[in-house]
């Protein structure tokens, strides 16, 4: 995976336009991954679904707080990723509270396909999903890779270790430092 090029997908978000009026001031608007990857040096992690409990509890809730150290350490952006469509996901960095990590909606799990990062999760109810994994990415071009062991369909269980913000900025740190 490291020296592989991100996928070159559109996004559908929702962004608030005022001037769009009504209870519901929202619009669609498309953003490319050159518009997410080019000219930065960012992390992206991605997950089984918003509002799931570890991510939801430890994932997002710690990469936020840990934002400084990461832009210390040279990351530009944060970015979560998840086969949520982007209503789901505005709603979940709402009720997260997000200032920094900024949430990617990959609702038709195109970019998550691509990257060979694509399991069922049937057996939970929610079909096709992203395989936990988070990677630094330079400029587009994936630098550093953590996946989550046994990537697999309709795992019975979530790994998560490697993946985490802690375990990211000590091989960020141990990389400078070396
Ligand atoms: C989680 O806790 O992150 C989780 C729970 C159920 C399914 C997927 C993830």
């Amino acid at each position: 995976m490291i020296g592989r090029k991100v996928p070159d997908v559109t996004f559908r978000t929702r962004v608030r336009d005022e001037a769009v009026g009504g209870p519901n001031p929202f619009r669609w608007q498309d953003v490319t991954s050159d518009d997410y990857f080019a000219g930065k040096r960012v992390v992206l992690f991605s997950l089984p679904g918003a509002f799931t409990p570890t991510c939801s509890t430890y994932q997002l809730p710690d990469f936020e707080k840990l934002y400084s150290e990461f832009q210390a350490e040279g990351i530009n952006e944060i970015y979560c990723i998840s086969v949520n469509d982007a209503f789901v996901m505005n709603a979940w960095g709402k009720q997260q509270g997000l200032e920094n990590v900024k949430l990617i909606p990959d609702g038709s799990g195109e970019f998550t396909r691509k990257m060979g990062m694509l399991v069922r999760k049937d057996n939970l109810g929610f079909g096709l999903r992203s395989w936990r994994y988070a990677a630094v990415i330079n400029n587009g071009i994936v630098e550093q890779w953590f996946e989550e062991e046994g990537f697999s369909d309709n795992c019975d269980s979530d790994p998560y270790g490697v993946s985490s913000p802690q375990n990211i900025l000590e091989k960020l740190r141990e990389k400078i430092a070396a």
